[in-house]
């Protein structure tokens, strides 16, 4: 059977965290969330009754909704789509907003995964991030979480500050460790455009970078958690479906401003504006602004960059089908770059935190 995911955008945050660049904007008019959600919802019916197999609410800040917002946007969710084979179903939880009454009505509408931004557990680092919440306020959070029952839960951390040393970040690791949360993702901090930080010329230390990735690995190794994906651990049975999906470059739809989608092989984007993309809807205009139909070069080109991520799945030898596709190959596996094993292909360990520079060999 042919199923997909679905990624839903929520665009807004209370403010701009100084390193961030996903589309969001402030979230102060509430009747503008509202038409955003009847939009969302109106979207949606574009695809009605498709079979979905994993959902994943992102943004953003998903969690800023009321209950009311996110009660309608979840009801018009089960009304629309044929969610009978729903394996996975994420929420994105900002800590400070994250309010009980919210997470009972998540649980209540099938929600099984929260992925919560915890980024640091010393405040110093949460404020430098500026974040809106300090670890009292996620400890808060990850109580309530648990005790309506959550068991697929995932904390993102980011690292490799300026001035952080790598002990500091060990501590950061270790103090998180004791949530023993199910699933953990660890970014490198990166400097977008578009940020505060960009503005203000911050530099980043790539050796450090590495020696925080390399610690993650050395503390990681000997836990519950497995590294099954460049920036991922998961313990037994709690990879992230959904994500995975993307990395073995299947199907999804993207509902909301900003989101991307890939379907029937177009991969697509919405238009990053929340009054354009509203009006859009209403008037039942395409709100799609980027359309990349994929030819075979580009689908396996993209298979081989994706499915490369999963470090321990890898891909299927076939999937390097052209000349060029197959010399590189070839190189890569002399080089030890690249093994393989019982017909599928895997990213060496060594060359995990360079992922970036191995993939353009296929590019
Ligand atoms: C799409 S963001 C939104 C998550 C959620 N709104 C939050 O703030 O917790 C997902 C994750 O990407 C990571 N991230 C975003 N920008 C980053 C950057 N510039 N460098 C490293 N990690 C970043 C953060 O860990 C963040 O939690
Ligand atoms: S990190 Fe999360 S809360 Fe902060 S600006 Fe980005 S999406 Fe919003």
């Amino acid at each position: 059977m042919h199923m997909i995911g679905l990624y839903i955008h929520i665009p807004f945050c209370r403010q701009k965290c100084f390193y961030c660049d996903f589309f969001s904007t402030k979230y102060d008019d509430i009747s503008l969330v509202d038409k955003y959600i009847d939009s969302l919802i109106k979207h949606s019916q574009k695809f009605k009754n498709k079979k979905i197999n994993s959902i994943y609410i992102g943004g953003g800040t998903p969690s800023i909704l009321s209950f009311k917002q996110i009660q309608k946007l979840l009801l018009s969710l089960s009304n629309t789509f044929n969610l009978s084979k729903v394996k996975e179903f994420t929420f994105e939880l900002n800590p400070e907003s994250a309010l009980k009454e919210k997470l009972i009505i998540l649980k209540e509408f099938g929600v099984n995964r929260l992925s919560i931004g915890l980024q640091s557990v010393e405040d110093k680092y949460l404020k430098y991030l500026g974040r809106m919440h300090d670890l009292k306020t996620f400890c808060t959070c990850y109580d309530n979480v648990k005790h309506e029952g959550f068991n697929n839960v995932n904390i993102d951390l980011i690292y490799g500050l300026p001035n952080q040393t790598v002990d500091d970040w060990e501590i950061v690791l270790k103090k998180t460790l004791l949530f023993n949360s199910e699933h953990l993702s660890l970014y490198p901090l990166s400097v977008e455009e578009n940020t505060t930080f960009y503005k203000n010329g911050i530099v980043l230390d790539d050796k450090l970078q590495r020696e925080m990735y390399e610690k993650n690995v050395e503390i990681l190794e000997h836990s519950e958690y497995v590294h099954y994906e460049v920036s991922n651990w998961a313990k037994k049975n709690k990879e992230a479906l959904h994500n995975t999906n993307y990395w073995r470059n299947l199907e999804y739809v993207g509902l909301g401003a900003g989101a991307c989608g890939y379907l029937g092989g177009n991969r697509y984007k919405n238009i990053e504006n929340i009054e354009k993309y509203i009006n859009f809807i209403e008037n039942n205009v395409d709100c799609t602004i980027e359309n990349e139909y994929m030819d075979e070069k580009l689908y396996t080109t993209e298979t081989i960059m994706l499915g490369l991520r999963l470090l321990h799945e890898g891909l299927s030898i076939k999937c390097f089908s052209s000349t060029q596709n197959k010399f590189a190959l070839a190189e890569c596996l002399r080089e030890r770059i690249l093994i393989q094993e019982e017909g599928r292909v895997k990213l060496a360990k060594e060359y995990v935190f360079i992922f970036n520079q191995i993939v353009t060999r296929f590019m």
